[in-house]
């Protein structure tokens, strides 16, 4: 049997990648051309797919820049990010592990790296500092990659995935405007800095109060479109010996909103249960397929919520917009305006609910239809 050529849980960068050619024109292009870029999305809509995308076609055609990228979500302190951060630009610097070592010691003057190599070095190659000279002498690593790139003639292109992680930090107010100071001088390093927490992302780079305003270009990432998920649809059952139809294929972004991972998930498991052609029943048995998988999580999320904020959930699902008018709130028993307010502000740090145009709405369109069978009893399909 042929594998599904619909993936989710893990960034799609070539296969099962699809559309998104304006964008990554854009973000190459800016990537290309110094243009430090952020990109601002809800969770799960493909930021890192689409960084990883692109990376990945200029590594295939300009050897010239050097691309780096790191998920900062599993580092927990200033001194572990410089350290990776070290690590990954000496990496970069070269293809030959034999250069990593002299460019370690070459470019580092202040400190000095503990380097070691493994039997495959290119696989086994380790780089750390003391603790205590490092975070006295972290603008070293700052400079790095600038330093490098100066003396070897190159351009140093750095992808800092879940970046709004490090308001985790300790020192983070100062870590901040240390950063957004030394990359802003960089010539020859640009940065792409991404995030999944899209209200802290947008309060890092979208607020006149704070270092990261106005840091370069801000890309707020949409949606796929319905008929490009269709397309991509139909063409993965057909290059794997099932059909679908257009019409079918259509009800998997309408059902999931165009939200990439449900809709590569939701396709994944209509396409499990067809045998030769998908119909309306392997779309409704898959649904509930689906929504059984997800429960447990869904289950947890409504547990640590508030009894008003549960309802002021209700209310945002149920598509009411005046959430302070007194009828509302007696409908949906939402305490009082102050209580509104603050509610709202949870849920949206939380990531449960977002503002869409204008409007509020469930982050998480699978949650969305889950909370409908289990609180409003309705069909979902
Ligand atoms: N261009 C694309 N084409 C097809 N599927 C995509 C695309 N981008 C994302 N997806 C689907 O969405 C899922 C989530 O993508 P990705 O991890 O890139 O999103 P993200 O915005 O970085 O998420 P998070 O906010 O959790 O970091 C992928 O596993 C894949 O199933
Ligand atoms: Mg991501």
């Amino acid at each position: 049997m042929k594998n599904s050529p619909f993936i989710y849980g893990t960034t799609v960068s070539t296969f099962s990648f699809t559309n998104r050619e304006k964008e990554t024109d854009k973000l190459k292009s800016n990537l290309l051309n110094g243009i430090n870029t952020t990109i601002i999305s809800p969770r799960r809509w493909g930021k890192s797919s689409l960084v990883e995308k692109v990376i990945f076609d200029i590594n295939k055609k300009d050897k010239k820049s050097k691309t780096i990228i790191i998920d900062l979500f599993s580092l927990s302190c200033e001194e572990a990010f410089l350290e990776n951060f070290a690590k990954e630009v000496i990496k970069a610097s070269s293809s030959k592990w034999q250069e990593w070592i002299i460019n370690g010691q070459e470019f580092l003057k202040k400190l000095t790296p503990k380097l070691s190599l493994g039997i495959d070095p290119t696989h086994d190659f380790s780089l750390s500092f003391d603790w205590n000279e490092l975070s006295k002498n972290g603008e070293e690593i700052l400079n790095l990659p600038e330093i490098i790139a100066q003396k070897k003639n190159i351009k140093f292109i750095i992808c800092l995935d879940e970046f709004q992680h490090l308001a985790s930090f300790n020192n983070y107010q100062t870590l901040e405007k240390k950063f957004r100071a030394i990359w802003q001088r960089q010539k020859y390093v640009t940065y792409c800095l991404y995030g999944s927490k899209r209200h802290m992302m947008t309060d890092i780079f979208n607020n006149p109060s704070k270092p990261f305003y106005r840091f370069g270009d801000i890309m707020l990432l949409q949606k796929i479109e319905t008929s490009k998920w269709i397309s991509f649809i139909c063409k993965g059952f057909e290059d794997t010996g099932k059909m679908i139809d257009k019409e079918t294929a259509a009800l998997i972004p309408l059902t999931m909103k165009n939200h990439s991972w449900y809709v590569q998930q939701f396709a994944h498991y209509v396409w499990n249960l067809t045998k030769t052609k998908a119909t309306t029943t392997e779309i409704t048995v898959a649904l509930q397929e689906l929504i059984n998988a997800n429960s447990p999580l869904y289950q947890k999320e409504v547990e640590i919520i508030s009894q008003t904020q549960l309802n002021l959930l209700k209310a945002v699902i149920k598509e009411e917009t005046q959430f302070t008018s007194i009828k509302t709130m007696q409908k949906y028993a939402l305490g009082t305006p102050h209580n509104v307010s603050k509610n709202k502000k949870i849920l949206i740090n939380n990531d449960v609910i977002h503002e869409i145009n204008n409007v509020y709405e469930c982050v998480d369109p699978a949650f969305e239809l889950w909370f409908k069978m289990q609180f409003f009893n309705e069909k979902i399909i």
